[in-house]
């Protein structure tokens, strides 16, 4: 009689603890044996199996309740959710195998409908702020974070403790920014004028950078050093997106400036390249006549002059910037004999626009001439002999040209 008795406290016992949870705690009554009639006995030790049960789904009906309050910490994974089998991972045995037929296994469940962001709203301006300091490069812990927990939507700007910071743009040690396999940004940031990119997405497992071919995300750079990324569900657990503690300078960085970085870890400002107003045009012309030895002719009549580079008081036409120039100019003589124009390029005769005519005769003549000016150098022409003829209107003593192209020399 009293072996049954124990053999069922027994029972009750092993019961309880495979149903242990750290919610729960039973409390045993102390069990008087003897005092009572088998039956009896019987009936209190069913009776207390009944209130157990009860108990024990009234416990998981809260721990179900709290696991909605926190969506992003579930007490267990979901069936559907695809767990990475560290263990095995760890140990090494057919680690890869298994992760790729999970990998495989795994179908993107992420809508990707966005009204809001398929209107054509600039993400630059509509973004929403992820500042969670666990995502940083430095920060490792042993409670692992996975981002196939997050509900994404939108755009994304990544921020540590209220700066601006950015994906990394190189592989990052596993066990770093609060997960098992952090994801960073493989094929680098896109400039402005790319405007939303897709990039692929690395998780770094077992010494491949890119174990994990998680995917692929949109990213977008915007005015003020900072960009957007769209992301979606990584691929598996547990993974989260990185935030580049090394790129925190480049929200320090001016409007002026890029952020750079050669080898992606060392990360500075720097001055961009000021973009030269390439837009030099000049046209003038000499309304008269001319007559022997004028070492620099004054064209007064001037009808184009983009830029301010040529002076109609001298005559003088000065590179604004160093490029590549064209010009060109022309005479008309008149009353026989030989007529030279010279075109003089810092200090040197290059080009003329030589006449020879007998009689009355009276002849046009231009000529062209393409260079590699340095800034501030100056352009005239001179007339070294003969006679040209011009009035008013005819245009035929003229002097012009362009800046073609800008570039150091
Ligand atoms: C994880 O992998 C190990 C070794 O391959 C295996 O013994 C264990 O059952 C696996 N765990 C799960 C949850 O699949
Ligand atoms: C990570 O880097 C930031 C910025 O340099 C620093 O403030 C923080 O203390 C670092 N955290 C760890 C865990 O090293
Ligand atoms: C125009 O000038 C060029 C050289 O500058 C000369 O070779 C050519 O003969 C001239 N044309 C006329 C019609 O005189």
């Amino acid at each position: 009689m009293v072996a049954l008795c124990i053999q069922l406290l027994t029972l009750l016992v092993v019961c309880a603890a495979a149903n242990e949870n750290k919610y729960i705690t039973y409390t045993f009554k102390a069990w008087n044996m003897g005092d009572k009639p088998l039956q009896e006995q019987l009936a209190i030790v069913y009776k207390e199996m009944e209130n157990l049960k009860h108990e024990q789904a009234v416990m998981k009906q809260k721990q179900d309740a709290m696991s909605q309050v926190l969506p992003h910490c579930p007490q267990k994974p979901l069936d559907t959710d695809v767990e990475l089998n560290v263990t095995s991972l760890q140990s090494g045995q057919s680690g890869n195998h298994l992760v790729n037929k999970w990998l495989s296994e795994v179908e993107d469940d992420e809508g990707s409908g966005d009204d809001e962001f398929d209107a054509g709203l600039d993400p630059c301006n509509h973004y929403k702020a992820l500042d969670q300091a666990w995502r940083a490069t430095n920060y490792t812990t042993k409670r692992v974070v996975c981002d196939r927990s997050m509900k994404w939507r939108g755009w994304y700007r990544l921020f540590y403790r209220g700066k601006t910071i950015q994906m990394p743009e190189k592989c990052v040690k596993k066990e770093m920014c609060g997960t098992h396999s952090p994801l960073w940004l493989a094929g680098g940031h896109p400039r402005i004028r790319d405007g939303i990119v897709t990039r692929k997405v690395c998780g770094n497992w077992k010494n491949n950078c890119c174990l994990f071919k998680s995917h692929p995300i949109q990213v977008k750079a915007c005015r003020g050093n900072y960009y957007v990324y769209r992301f979606v569900k990584p691929v598996a657990c547990h993974m989260a997106y990185c935030a580049d503690i090394n790129t925190l300078v480049c929200g320090r960085c001016r409007k002026s400036e890029s952020c750079i970085s050669r080898d992606k870890i060392t990360w500075m400002c720097r001055r961009n390249k000021r973009r030269v107003k390439a837009n030099v045009h000049f046209f003038a012309s000499y309304p008269g006549r001319i007559s022997g030895k004028v070492s620099r002719i004054v064209y007064r009549k001037v009808y184009v002059n983009q830029g301010r580079a040529f002076n109609s008081r001298t005559g003088i036409f000065r590179a604004p910037v160093s490029g590549v120039y064209q010009f060109f100019f022309s005479s008309q003589t008149w009353g026989g004999g030989v007529t030279d124009l010279w075109l003089v390029v810092n200090g040197y005769w290059v080009a003329v626009s030589h006449n020879n005519v007998k009689g009355p005769n009276s002849v046009g003549n231009l000529s062209t001439y393409m260079t590699t000016l340095r800034k501030g150098t100056r352009v005239y022409v001179t007339h070294n002999r003969g006679r040209s003829w011009a009035n008013s209107a005819s245009n035929n003593i003229v002097f012009g040209g362009s800046l073609l192209m800008v570039r150091k020399v």
